[in-house]
């Protein structure tokens, strides 16, 4: 099988993620944080470990602001509706996914919030200083929060974070990043990017299982909660605490996902940010020629090397294409992705477009028998 679908969720992962998983289950299998038996204090230890690396990882003096959540979505929503208050205005860029875009939706439909779209790409790629211009005429009085992901997750477009960063800390405006598909892909360091709250995903460029995510929270960041419930601090007290991460973690926390995710952030820090975009920056320029080789082939956002290459055909609509894949063992993904915004500043929002998305196990054969199985389709 090819897989060439790692933006939704890398495969395979490391073995050393698959092990960890299992010994999770098997040897420290106790609830993390409620027992003071063996069990329970050995697996509250592999997730302060996790938070160790994440914060290492994404320049957080404080593992305690390292805060597990479902997926980067949750992230996502924890930031947006613990932040924003009645009157307040967002911006956003034009490359979004839904899971920024559609929880301000909400906000902006229920009238609690006004949100602007900043352009990143709509027509054709913008300059940094386009984009910094673009975002500084659009901050206003009320403009509270400015949230954007750092790269698309239908190209391979990258917003230049650290410049937007450094513009909201000067015009006093909260920043937060979805790095939904840069985690683990780029390097982010949240002080020097001047990053308020940064979005990651367990499962994606950090090589974890499914099941967590994290949202990492810069010094003086506090936000109302979006769920509340136990989590062993504190039980005698009806509020939740105050200080991260117990304040937005309520529940059980998925020990078994958290392990994996370890182990994953373990292989990015071994194998380091610059390689592992390198090999897939490789993997989309070889990608790029072979399928420009091919008759009726549009390929969208090309200049922009990454891990994610978007394209469609003239002679078959993409789920069409997708589906033939499949029946091939190749596995990519077709349609809209989550992402209307992005693919409307793209000018595919009628006829969506067919992906291939890249990982550290992917090779140059994987590109030549995906572009052999297309030629024949
Ligand atoms: N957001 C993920 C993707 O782009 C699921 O496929």
């Amino acid at each position: 099988m090819i897989y060439l679908d790692n933006a939704a969720t890398t495969y395979p992962k490391p073995k050393k993620v698959y092990d960890e998983v299992l010994a999770s289950l098997k040897t420290y299998g106790g609830n993390p944080g409620r027992g003071s038996h063996s069990l329970s204090l050995s697996a509250a230890e592999k997730i302060y470990e996790c938070r160790v690396s994440l914060s290492e990882l994404f320049g957080l003096d404080a593992p305690e602001r390292a805060v597990f959540t479902l997926n980067t979505t949750y992230a996502i929503n924890t930031v947006i509706k613990g932040i924003l208050h009645q009157g307040d205005h967002v911006l956003i860029s034009d490359l979004e996914h839904n899971s920024v875009f559609r929880p301000i939706y909400r906000l902006a439909c229920e009238g609690v919030i006004k949100y602007s779209v900043f352009p990143s790409f709509a027509g054709k790629p913008h300059t940094d200083e386009d984009i910094l211009d673009g975002i500084n005429s659009r901050i206003n009085m009320k403009t509270r929060l400015v949230f954007c992901t750092h790269a698309s997750n239908i190209c391979s477009e990258i917003l230049p974070i650290k410049k937007i960063g450094e513009l909201c800390r000067k015009r006093g405006v909260i920043f937060a990043v979805d790095a939904a598909q840069s985690a683990g892909h780029h390097t982010i360091d949240m002080k020097a990017f001047c990053i308020d709250a940064l979005c990651v995903p367990g499962h994606k460029g950090l090589y974890g299982p499914q099941g967590c995510g994290a949202l990492l929270l810069g010094d003086g960041v506090t936000l109302n909660t979006l769920a509340e419930g136990g989590n062993g601090v504190s039980s005698l007290e009806g509020k939740m605490p105050e200080l991260p991460p117990e304040r937005y973690e309520s529940g059980t926390l998925p020990t078994p996902a958290i392990a994996g995710l370890c182990e994953g952030i373990k292989e990015i820090r071994e194998l380091g940010t610059a390689k592992i975009r390198s090999h897939e920056a490789a993997l989309f320029r070889y990608a790029r020629s072979r399928l420009s080789e091919i008759d009726g082939i549009k390929i969208y956002a090309p200049d922009a090397e990454g891990s994610v290459l978007l394209f469609n055909s003239e002679k078959m609509p993409p789920d069409a294409l997708g589906e033939h894949l499949n029946k091939l063992d190749i596995c990519i993904r077709t349609g809209y992705h989550c992402a209307a915004l992005a693919h409307k500043a793209l000018g595919t929002q009628n006829s969506g477009a067919a992906r291939i998305s890249f990982g550290i196990y992917n090779t140059f054969e994987d590109i030549d028998t995906l572009c052999e199985a297309l030629g024949r389709i």
